[in-house]
């Protein structure tokens, strides 16, 4: 086995590294300031631009595009070079990518409050942006395949196939959904009409969630919750199942996002079963993550990185078993409409996905600069528990709200009239919504935290891409 010297590319992945933490604040005050505003309505200082209807897609793109994308882009492109053994596949293309990745949120950031938008949720961008996501996202596979197809280890690791399934998947979605008729610079229509149209909208939705906010981010699960532990993954072979039976059964659930509508009614039946199924490759593909600490649980005592790599798969498997549940047509019959579907989204989202991310940039950021760890592991532990406390406030409280929306919205008097109107159910929200908003300052302020404890370790070390040793296994086996 002969070693070779190599110097890994890592331009590319500090800028994505450092604007996740920015994209992070700033996706999360906007939905700061849309959850007081559905508690104090006034907040719009009655200016269109600042008005619900144009401040929510501007957070969900925020926050799973600016946020989720960059903390995607910048690990994945960190990890296929340590697990390839090799540097960046063409570095100025990466160059591209990170500064064509950026022109998109800033285009989005101008458009989205100015009312362009194509109207369908999280695809919302018009159709010169569309283009430009395309390219970026061309360079980029053909920077994270081009990297893979000249390692120098014959075994692709796991984290590889997830991320490269999340690329793969995003470019069919994108593409497929996107399509649409241009007749100004500023405005398209679908192409698609009715229930095709809401079917091929919610086959992307969902996959959205399968692939951007799932996927990709088990690729970071499986590199760093191992690295950070200090263990091997508990079973490779379990890994490869979680990846073939997670990728084969996602594709199919979509339908549970139109349950009860002019979809036939088979299509709604078949969301449903593979939803249901949908729970056993994750949940044992979380329990593959967190079973990984096997004789190194003590770390949790000590380790706030663990902390939130742990706690995310725990999350991840909360909302993965309340999605198979709320996908049963008769619990959707109550759920839909309703702010359990807001709960779940955030269990989701700012449980799983915001807390593995950032797990995974507290691990990865000194890297990048030069240290051995962060300025302040303190700084950590109290982001971890802010984080923590602050998605607990919001999930139970969309929880408790939804149910009792649900519950008020379909109970009648004995004539068969509604005992209550909306505004009733309305009215009853509100100190839900006031609680969702605590927990949202919160996470928003760990946030905060973090970006002080990023500048101070900045200052402390240096941009430094160091030289490596790395064995040629080119011929080895896996
Ligand atoms: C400080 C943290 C956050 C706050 C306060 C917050 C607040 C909100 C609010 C108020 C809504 C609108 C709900 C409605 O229309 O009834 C919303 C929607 C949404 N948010 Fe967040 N959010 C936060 C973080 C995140 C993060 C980190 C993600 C993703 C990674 C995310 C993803 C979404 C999505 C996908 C929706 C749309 C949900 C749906 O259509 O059912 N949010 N958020
Ligand atoms: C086994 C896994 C999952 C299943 C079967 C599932 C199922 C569901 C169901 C039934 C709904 C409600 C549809 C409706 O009534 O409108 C929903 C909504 C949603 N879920 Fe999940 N879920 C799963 C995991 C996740 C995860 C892990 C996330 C985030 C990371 C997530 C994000 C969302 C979002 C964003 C929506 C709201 C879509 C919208 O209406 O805008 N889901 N999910």
């Amino acid at each position: 086995m002969t070693t070779a010297a190599t110097t890994y590319n890592d331009t590319a992945v500090r800028q994505f590294a450092v604007m996740t933490v920015v994209w992070g604040i700033v996706g999360m005050a906007v939905g700061v300031l849309i959850a007081a505003q559905l508690y104090w309505p006034a907040l719009n200082f009655d200016l269109p631009w600042l008005s619900y209807g144009r401040l929510r897609p501007l957070h969900t793109n925020a926050v799973i595009f600016a946020f989720g994308g960059s903390g995607l882009m910048a690990t994945s492109l960190y990890v296929v070079q340590r697990t390839c053994h090799v540097p960046l596949f063409a570095p100025k293309l990466a160059a591209f990518v990170f500064w064509g990745w950026t022109a998109v949120i800033v285009l989005a950031a101008i458009t989205l409050p100015l009312g362009m938008t194509q109207g369908k949720e999280y695809a919302e961008l018009e159709w010169p942006i569309d283009i430009l996501i395309t390219l970026v996202w061309v360079a980029y596979g053909v920077v994270f395949f081009g990297t893979i197809a000249k390692r120098r280890v014959r075994h692709i690791y796991v984290a590889n196939w997830f991320y490269a399934s999340f690329i793969i998947a995003v470019a069919l979605l994108h593409i497929v959904n996107s399509i649409a008729l241009p007749v100004a610079l500023t405005k398209s229509y679908s192409i698609y009409t009715g229930a095709v149209d809401a079917m091929v909208q919610w086959w992307y939705g969902h996959n959205a969630v399968g692939f951007f906010l799932t996927a990709g981010f088990l690729g970071m699960m499986y590199y760093f919750v191992p690295k950070q532990a200090g263990r091997p993954v508990y079973s490779y072979r379990l890994s490869v199942i979680h990846f073939w039976a997670l990728i084969a059964i996602y594709m199919w659930a979509g339908p549970h996002h139109l349950q009860y509508t002019a979809l036939p009614d088979w299509a709604q039946s078949l969301g449903m079963v593979f939803s249901l199924i949908l729970l056993a490759p994750s949940w044992g593909g979380a329990i593959n993550g967190v079973m990984t600490l096997s004789g190194a649980w003590h770390k949790l005592r000590t380790d706030p990185i663990l902390k939130f790599l742990i706690v995310a798969l725990s999350f991840y498997m909360m909302s993965t078993f309340e999605g198979p549940m709320m996908s049963i047509k008769t619990v959707n019959s109550l759920s839909h409409y309703t702010d359990w579907t807001v709960g779940h989204v955030h269990a989701g989202a700012l449980g799983w996905v915001a807390m593995i991310t950032v797990g995974s940039l507290y691990a990865l950021l000194p890297k990048l600069l030069g240290r051995d760890e962060m300025y302040s592991t303190r700084a950590i532990d109290v982001h971890f528990w802010m984080h923590t406390v602050g998605v607990v406030f919001y999930i139970t409280a969309m929880w408790i709200a939804g149910v009792m929306q649900g519950l008020m919205w379909r109970a009648t008097n004995a004539d068969g009239t509604l005992t209550y109107s909306f505004v009733e159910s309305l009215n009853a929200t509100y100190p839900y919504y006031l609680g969702r908003l605590a927990g949202g300052v919160l996470c928003l302020a760990g946030m905060g935290l973090m970006a002080w404890n990023l500048i101070r370790t900045w200052r402390a070390g240096r941009a430094v891409d160091a030289p490596v040793l790395v064995p040629d296994l080119s011929n080895a086996r896996a």
